[in-house]
């Protein structure tokens, strides 16, 4: 049924027919940006295949988007998250099976002409085409994602994508849940054809019309990789081989890609019917599984944040020319990935050449590498190079609209530098901060413009870590912040706003995590069981690990200030700063908790517990669970006086936060999430029951006991 607006009906689909008998359909889903399929879509879809199958006017179609950048989203995810009943689930994968069949019998030649972002369900269309012809823009992204919902391709995916480039190359597109490139798509023959974005719709209606109906591309594959594949028994190697890197990824968290494994495979042994069968068996099992419910939650977080700010009557100020103070880790960081991302020259400025130096060389290396993995042509790496400018003079911030600071983290030198370029720079210039713990409103006191003073905290290592915390001032204006969270996105990097306060968000919520695991050490238990504790509980590193990653310096410092802050709540053993002290800085020095040669670990350091006066295993073993919810428990408790404190404006947010910055499992939805699920009252009683036994900074907050009170984290919101 179309979608009705002011009473008419406004059809997702449009179809035009030439005088020759090519025919095409436009996808165009009123009042989206995208097109998807919702069940009102597809049952139009039905429709209009069985009316298409009985036309005997129509030689060829293209099947084209009217939405720019988009052809088709994929499943309506909203509809996923709320289906609880497994037979409901099973039955939307068959419906779309029993369309696509219908479609794939069409009795002429159909062409998905691929012209912007095309996944999942979008994906399962264009392989019931019989072709795919795609477009040459740079940004266009084809594949089947769904296992990063929790499920697996339910509307054929599973069955046709091994059946036309291939087992493992299919495999390593579902399993990953990758998206590719056209031209990609095109060398791995999901694609057909690879054509100019510049009248895209008209080749693609000339490759449907070419005589005879377009031909497959035929798919470039190894000698070994035929031969493997081309009897049950080498199919039968490759998808076992596949389980075991699975299982090995996944520590058995995300049953998705392992059942995709299966159904695939069934496919293949058992032909498209029973393959098809298998899919919608999974799909009724998977999609009402709490691991998928989260991962739908975390992705639905994820596009929330994207489109904050929309809506909004003015776009975003738009940065033109940056610039970045201070050359170090951080701000060489900066600089290469605004020169990578935007395009846009970037001026750098340090005071010591040989920092230029270094953050030079550091960007030449990693464009480098990009540079391998993106196919750019020599000129275009040295063009992308090009765009650092490195100086020591502060002259060229006359003509910049945007200026990151990150220089040393001490108050009176930022406030310097912030009067200095509040001098030079132009009056509507946003002067943003990387610091990790200054107040804003300290840093900007010296500028006549704090209104345009902000935080923009981007964590090590900036090329790789997908948060960016925008820090408002207490008079930090909106425009800034926006302006700010929009060149983050620009950056490829997610941007969460927080209120200035000790550690901001991500840093608080951490510190609590990583005081309690150092407590852990002081109690007498064993490294491996506390590190050990958390990476079963899901996160990528243990946090004694990290602690020698971040620098044990680093570690104790940021521990001194956030102590400072909040007093009792927050104690850190003595012996962190004696660690520090005695050259036990962490990975960088070769020692910490663990040794380390270069950066591979060599285990723990056995005379680490004679150092901190304690005694290896003096404990008995604690069970890993117990151990991970002492550590996990305090972020919870201290999430809630965040959210209290207005730090972050609620638990979707605060939760895509944690998953960003700190690699908290997204298979766990988030910490609020978490916490919901577990019970916020079972979890106040188990913070009571360990204030009462270890110390009183368990003692329940009294914001966690409202939440609790409310029913949740997320409840009533
Ligand atoms: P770094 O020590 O590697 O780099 C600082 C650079 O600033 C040095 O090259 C120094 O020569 C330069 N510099 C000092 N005074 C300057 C001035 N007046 N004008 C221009 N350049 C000047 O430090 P890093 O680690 O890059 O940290 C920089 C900032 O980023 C700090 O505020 C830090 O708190 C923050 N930060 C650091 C993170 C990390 O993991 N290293 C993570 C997030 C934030």
């Amino acid at each position: 049924m179309p979608a009705t607006t002011g009473g008419a009906e406004v059809p997702a689909f449009r179809l035009e027919v030439a005088a020759d008998g090519h025919a095409t359909l436009t996808f165009d889903l009123p009042e989206r940006k995208a097109n998807i399929f919702t069940r009102q879509v597809l049952a139009e879809l039905e429709a209009l295949t069985a009316e298409l199958a009985e036309r005997r006017d129509l030689a060829s179609l293209t099947l084209v988007s009217a939405k720019p950048g988009i052809f088709i989203a994929g499943a309506d995810v909203e509809e996923i998250a709320h289906v609880t009943d497994p037979a409901v689930a099973a039955e939307g994968s068959r419906y779309g099976h029993r369309i696509f069949a219908a479609w794939e019998a069409l009795p002429f030649p159909t062409v998905a002409a691929v012209r912007g972002t095309c996944v999942g369900g979008g994906t399962e269309l264009a392989l019931a085409c019989t072709a795919i012809v795609v477009s040459d823009r740079p940004d266009l992204r084809i594949g089947l994602p769904e296992v990063q919902l929790g499920i697996v391709p339910g509307w054929g995916g599973c069955v046709r994508l091994p059946r036309r480039i291939g087992l493992t190359a299919a495999l390593e597109l579902i399993l990953q849940g990758k998206t590719v490139s056209g031209e990609r798509a095109f060398r791995l023959g999901l694609a057909d054809a690879l054509l100019p974005d510049a009248g895209f719709e008209r080749h693609a209606a000339a490759f449907a019309r070419a005589a005879g109906g377009p031909r497959r591309r035929k798919r470039r594959r190894s000698l070994g990789t035929l031969l493997l594949e081309a009897n049950p028994l080498g199919r039968a190697l490759v998808c076992r081989l596949a389980k075991r890197q699975t299982r090995r990824l996944t520590k058995g968290r995300y049953p998705a890609p392992l059942r995709a494994v299966d159904v695939v495979a069934a496919g293949l042994r058992r032909g498209p019917t029973a393959g098809f069968e298998a899919e919608a068996r999974a799909i009724g099992e998977l999609a009402i599984s709490p691991v998928a419910k989260h991962l739908i939650h975390v992705f639905g977080l994820i596009e929330q944040s994207k489109k904050d700010g929309d809506g909004a009557a003015s776009p975003a100020i738009e940065v033109l020319r940056p610039a970045v103070v201070g050359a170090g880790v951080m701000g060489g960081g900066i600089a290469a990935l605004i020169a990578e991302q935007t395009d846009l020259p970037v001026r750098v400025k340090d005071v010591r050449p040989e920092a230029l130096g270094v953050a030079l060389a550091h960007a030449a290396e990693l464009f480098r590498k990009r540079a391998q993995r993106r196919r750019w042509k020599r000129h275009q790496l040295r063009n992308r190079l090009a765009l650092i400018q490195p100086t020591l003079e502060d002259s060229g911030l006359a003509s910049c609209d945007f200026v990151v600071e990150a220089i040393v983290e001490r108050l009176e030198v930022k406030q310097q530098v912030f009067a200095e370029l509040d001098r030079r720079a132009p009056a509507t210039a946003i002067l943003a901060s990387n610091t990790s713990s200054l107040s804003i409103d300290a840093i900007g006191a010296r500028t006549a413009r704090p209104e345009r003073v902000v935080g923009m905290h981007f964590f090590n290592p900036v090329d790789k870590m997908p948060l960016v915390e925008v820090v408002l001032g207490t008079r930090t204006g909106a425009e800034t912040a926006r302006a700010v969270a929009a060149f983050a996105r620009r950056l490829g990097k997610t941007p969460i706003v927080v209120r200035e306060g000790p550690g901001f968000l991500v840093n608080r919520l951490l510190a609590f995590y990583s005081a309690e695991a150092l407590w852990l050490l002081d109690e007498g238990h064993e490294v491996e069981a506390i590190d050990g504790a958390m990476l079963e509980w899901g996160m990528p590193m243990g946090p004694l690990r990290l602690a020698d990653e971040v620098g044990l310096d680093v570690s104790a410092h940021v521990g001194e200030i956030l102590h400072a802050a909040f007093g009792e709540r927050l104690p850190f053993p003595a012996w962190l700063d004696r660690l520090a002290g005695s050259g036990r800085l962490g990975v960088k020095s070769g020692k910490g908790i663990y040794r380390y040669q270069g950066r591979k670990t060599l285990g723990v350091d056995p005379a680490l517990y004679a150092e901190i006066g304690v005694r290896a295993g003096g404990r008995s073993a604690a069970a890993p669970g117990e151990l991970a919810e002492r550590m996990v428990l305090p972020m919870v408790n201290e999430a809630a006086r965040c959210l209290e404190e207005g730090i972050v404006s609620g638990p979707g947010p605060l939760d895509l936060a944690m998953i960003f910055g700190t690699g908290f499992p997204p298979f766990r939805g988030g910490l609020c999430r978490w916490a919901d699920e577990s019970g916020p009252r079972e979890i106040v009683a188990r913070l009571e029951r360990l204030a009462a036994a270890i110390g009183a900074r368990f003692a329940p907050a009294p914001a966690l006991r409202a939440v609790a009170e409310r029913g949740g984290f997320y409840a009533g919101g």
